[in-house]
């Protein structure tokens, strides 16, 4: 490297002190490696911490159709309503109905509290809708409000609008409110503004009007850009253990998310009632956020959409029930569901599935390509149950590539009985999960290495580094993946997709920690691990390029000084990019030689990005800047090796550009 770079990364501190141990790095630009796959660094999402009602889902309103078990949770009734269950929704029998309560000068109305309150901003619409119809014939009117319970007792709402309600057949009526001033904490309220009138009200909703790309039934934009910024691979839905269900009435049901919202039939969030300490008796699934937005959100996002369907197993850490699973001359629902689900996805218009996907806005295929079959399984029974899906999806969607599991465990009994059991199967993937410490990160640098190249590709589709003692996403964590993720990278031919997990929470409603990305809900912020994925996934390159010092991988193996690195090559640009995370205390000297460079070839720009902190710092809504990436570009015309120094624990991604 030439002294005019030298001396500006001398500026910034940067440059390898004389004297120290130098670790030399060898890369080689010109060799060729396996192609990384366009999926290797993706999104889990699942309904978890209120990731989907109370979160992505932009709907304010919770209970909006009066079907939870309790069918006025959420709700504070005033007056005289009463719930009846013949409504014009056969999914979702409930509504309410508000009579006059008694006398004139009293109301009847409801109040709903939201997830974790109503929130609205000033001056912003909202748009509110009901069904609703006067059983009794005629006219009524019916008034609509946001408010502020801390200001009530003034007497002011933030913003109301009065509607009639015409007429006995049920209709569905709308309006904007534009509210006066932004609430965190607020309700909204409904009632009789005709007190002497019956009205009846079904599936009450309020969306603020500038949802991701101003969708109706859309999504929290804040949100969905996070996930757009990470540019991701694949996008797993709808979870996680939600696909499973503590039961098989409540599994997930991805036919039940389909179709018109209001006839989408409530089913249970199993998360409400998993953990004791973070129980949240309120927690539904309204699946408003549907399988049809899940296609729609992975095609947002330029993702591979990656469904996981049941294969006929309740979870197996909540249920110890044998007969609460379905046996193995039952399956066959659960296998349609798998082929009726590609045809929705897939299949011509003219089909009865991929009708109601054209019916529902898009003729256009989602080009399904993976389908994930079981989530978190184990046991003989999982297998069992698996090869009949496999060979039904075979046989009418060879193309189809089938996404297995390796149970709960990144090592261990299970593990190492399913990976054979999905060889023998011939699934395409094997989906590994791993919640570990960060000793384990450590330890597992060279994780792939060695794995057998002629079976199943590796979907490392659930991990993250749980700091030990530690609650949030603290900076030595995702350090500690980053440093992992080059393992990933290197062994990009055995290793199609990763993804971590999970990534959403409401700093409210959260059952499990780390996650990706916390909200409460009007900001959003992400972690330091959000940042790492973002790093790998914007750096992610074509082409792997051998990187090694003293002849091995950098793994983080004895004598590497707690060095873990990968280096890609980019098509077209035909940059170079190499990824170093330094998990030690010591800052490291650096020499990367680039071997078999020809001189026509040497770079002229490096851009070096770096993610710095203490090791127990973490990002908070109200402090977003506190782990974030900082990059510098450096120029020079003539760059075909680098001395850098790289700080103690600092993850540094390496952009070389001609
Ligand atoms: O990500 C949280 C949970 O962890 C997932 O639902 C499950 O698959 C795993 O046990």
């Amino acid at each position: 490297m030439k002294k005019q770079l030298l001396s500006a990364i001398l500026a910034v501190g940067c440059l390898a002190s004389a004297g120290a141990a130098v670790n030399k790095l060898v890369v080689e630009p010109n060799a060729k490696g396996a192609p990384i796959p366009s999926t290797m660094y993706g999104l889990f999402f699942e309904d978890i911490n209120y990731a989907a009602d109370g979160g992505l889902y932009a709907e304010k309103i919770k209970n909006r159709s009066f079907d939870f078990p309790t069918p006025l949770q959420g709700w504070n009734a005033f007056g005289k309503v009463e719930v009846r269950n013949d409504g014009p929704f056969d999914k979702n029998p409930n509504y309410v109905r508000l009579s006059p309560a008694g006398h004139t000068d009293k109301w009847t109305g409801l109040d709903n509290e939201g997830f974790f309150g109503v929130s609205f901003e000033k001056d912003k619409d909202y748009n509110f809708s009901v069904w609703a119809r006067v059983p009794d014939g005629g006219t009524s009117k019916v008034r609509v409000e946001l408010e502020d319970p801390a200001t009530m007792g003034e007497g002011q709402d933030k913003c109301s609008k009065e509607f009639e309600v015409k007429g006995s057949e049920w209709k569905q009526y709308k309006v904007t409110l534009k509210p006066s001033e932004t609430v965190v904490k607020g309700k909204l309220r409904i009632f009789l503004c005709k007190p002497e009138t019956t009205v009846d009200l079904e599936h009450v909703s309020l969306f603020p009007a500038d949802t991701w790309k101003g969708r109706e039934n859309g999504l929290r934009a804040d949100l969905v850009q996070k996930l757009a910024a990470l540019k991701p691979g694949v996008f797993r839905f709808p979870g996680g253990c939600i696909v499973e269900g503590t039961d098989m009435d409540t599994r997930y049901q991805w036919k039940n998310t389909v179709g018109p919202v209001e006839n989408r039939p409530v089913n249970e969030n199993r998360w409400h009632y998993t953990f004791r300490h973070r129980f949240f008796p309120d927690y539904f699934q309204s699946y408003g956020l549907g399988f049809y937005e899940y296609f729609l959100l992975s095609e947002d996002i330029g993702a591979e959409p990656l469904p996981i369907l049941n294969v006929g197993l309740v979870c197996q850490f909540q249920n110890h029930d044998e007969s609460a699973h379905a046996q193995l001359d039952e399956l066959q629902p659960f296998i349609d569901d798998v082929l009726d689900l590609i045809e929705f996805a897939n299949g011509p218009v003219d089909s009865k599935w991929g009708k109601l996907r054209a019916e529902m806005g898009h003729p256009e295929p989602f080009n399904l390509k993976y389908v994930g079959i079981g989530n978190e399984q184990w046991g003989p029974e999982y297998p069992a149950r698996l090869e009949p899906f496999v060979k039904a999806v075979r046989a009418k969607y060879p193309d189809i590539k089938i996404v297995g599991s390796s149970g709960p465990d990144s090592e261990g009994e299970q593990f190492e009985f399913l990976w054979p059991e999905m060889k023998r199967i011939k699934a395409d993937l094997v989906d590994e999960h791993f919640y570990r410490p960060e000793s384990w990160f450590l330890a597992q640098g060279n994780r792939y290495d060695n794995y057998d190249r002629k079976g199943p590709k590796v979907f490392a589709g659930e991990y993250a580094c749980h700091g030990k003692g530690k609650k949030y996403n603290h900076f030595n964590a995702s350090l500690l993946e980053a440093a992992f993720m080059t393992g990933l990278e290197r062994n990009a031919d055995i290793v199609e997709m990763a993804t971590y997990a999970p990534l959403f929470a409401h700093v409210e409603g959260w059952q499990w920690r780390p996650d990706m990305i916390w909200y409460d809900n009007l900001r959003s912020m992400p972690t330091a691990s959000y940042y790492v994925q973002q790093l790998f996934s914007l750096n992610k390159g074509s082409q792997v390029v051998p990187l090694k010092m003293d002849g091995k991988p950098v793994a983080g193996n004895e004598g590497q000084n707690g060095l873990f690195a990968s280096a890609v090559k980019e098509d077209p640009s035909g940059d170079l990019i190499i990824k170093v995370a330094n998990t030690g205390d010591e800052a490291q000297e650096l020499q990367i030689d680039f071997k078999g460079l020809k001189k026509n070839q040497n770079y002229s720009n490096v851009t070096m990005t770096t993610l710095h902190a203490d090791n127990d710092a973490e990002n908070t809504l109200d402090n977003q800047e506190i782990v974030k990436p900082k990059t510098q570009t450096f120029t020079d015309k003539d760059i075909k090796d680098m001395n850098v120094t790289l700080p103690a624990k600092t993850f540094a991604v390496y952009r070389f550009s001609k």
